[in-house]
């Protein structure tokens, strides 16, 4: 199959979809890869090292999408590239539909097979291309709350593990899932005393039997929240109920409990937030103050660090575009239902229920198109 891996043009996305290793991993079974010309100078990887894994460079997007069968991406499409998408083509990115009607209306009228990184699923329900990026943002919440706690970035000046003599500082983290666990871990392990509150006492229960003895384990609810935040320096927000908008956990009232110039990072921000008060920020300008408290609310935190993320990432897609691209699209659904969950859009069908629902069209069974 021929492979195609465009540059990404979403602003500030240093991303890449394959690496050079992938490449050469993909080269080896047989299959043509063609990189555009600095696809992957943001993430640390220059053209010399795609030639030398075996990758065709090419300077133009155009070409890349007129010969390629399959393109691999990071983001989603933009619409200057919907109209360079074939009938047929597979794409295999992040897509995110339910939250853009216009790039859903763009894959249809585009016929290609659209394969969402965010759906693929396993059995026990874990999505395993979101997993990846969950532990880079759940890491970079404790060392963006430690940077935002500092003096000159207008925190409360206070350094998360203490010193001998000097107590360390209190996180509170909400939501104890991928990010709450990596934001839990990077705490504890500067020496801050954590608590972690989660609704799932199983879940609970699993956080209190690895972590360490500076991480505590509390049950969410409201009484809970309040007193946690009282004596918080920072707060992470990292709740999720799948497929819908993050509840307000800390609501604007409440703010006024909280320490003057204690920082929230709340990295549920992409689905609305779990902070009534949180909007989406910017790396170039990722906090503002609401009642003496610093808000950071970068609704894409892993595109600050592309260097880790891209390897993060590739090292969770790499093993579903090989597939794919050795068996075709149809053959690797049928052989692994992780890849069949991923299929959104199929030859201008709609064929995850979600995407259907949500802009109000026509759901077609993916087994009916596939068959
Ligand atoms: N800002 C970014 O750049 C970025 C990057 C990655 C992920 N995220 C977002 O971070 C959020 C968390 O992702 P995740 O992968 O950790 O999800 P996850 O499903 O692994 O964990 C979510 C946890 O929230 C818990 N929860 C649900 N309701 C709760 C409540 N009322 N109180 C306390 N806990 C509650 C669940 O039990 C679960 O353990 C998502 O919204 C995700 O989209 C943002």
């Amino acid at each position: 199959m021929i492979v195609g891996v465009p540059k990404e043009i979403k602003s500030n996305e240093n991303r890449v979809a394959v690496t050079p290793a992938g490449v050469e991993t993909l080269v080896g079974q047989g299959h043509t890869v063609m990189v555009e010309r600095s696809a992957g100078a943001g993430s640390g990887f220059e053209d010399a090292l795609y030639e030398k894994s075996g990758a065709k460079i090419s300077s133009a997007a155009e070409e890349i999408f007129a010969k390629a069968e399959m393109i691999v991406k990071v983001k989603e499409p933009l619409p200057v590239e919907y109209g360079l998408i074939r009938r047929g083509q597979i794409v295999f990115t992040y897509f995110h539909f339910a939250s853009s009607r216009e790039l859903t209306e763009g894959m249809i009228n585009s016929g290609c097979v659209a394969i969402a990184y965010e759906t693929v699923q396993k059995a026990n329900g874990e999505l395993p291309l979101l997993t990846p990026m969950s532990e880079v943002a759940g890491r970079m919440a404790v060392q963006e709350g430690a940077k935002f706690l500092e003096e000159s970035t207008g925190g409360r000046g206070i350094l998360l593990g203490g010193v001998p003599g000097v107590a360390p500082a209190n996180v509170v983290i909400l939501g104890g899932g991928i990010v709450g666990m990596n934001a839990a871990k990077m705490a504890a392990g500067l020496g801050a005393v954590v608590t972690i509150l989660d609704i799932s006492l199983d879940r609970l229960r699993y956080l209190d039997d690895i972590m360490p003895k500076n991480v505590l384990t509390l049950a969410s609810n409201a009484h809970n929240i309040r007193e946690s935040i009282k004596t918080a320096d920072l707060v992470v927000g990292a709740v999720l109920i799948p497929g819908a908008k993050a509840p307000n956990l800390v609501t604007r009232d409440m703010l006024k409990l909280m320490k003057k110039r204690s920082v929230i990072v709340d990295v549920a921000v992409d689905q609305g937030g779990c902070v009534e008060t949180c909007h989406p920020t910017t790396h170039e300008n990722p906090t503002y103050v609401v009642d003496d408290v610093v808000h950071y609310c970068v609704a894409n935190m892993p595109g600050a660090v592309p260097f880790t993320s891209t390897l993060a990432l590739t090292n969770a897609t790499l093993p579903y575009a090989v597939h794919i691209a050795n068996e075709g699209y149809v053959k690797a659904a049928e052989e692994n239902r992780e890849i069949l969950l991923g299929l959104n859009v199929i030859g201008g069908k709609v064929v995850y229920k979600g995407v259907a629902e949500a802009f109000g069209l026509p759901y077609v069974h993916v087994e009916q198109v596939l068959r």
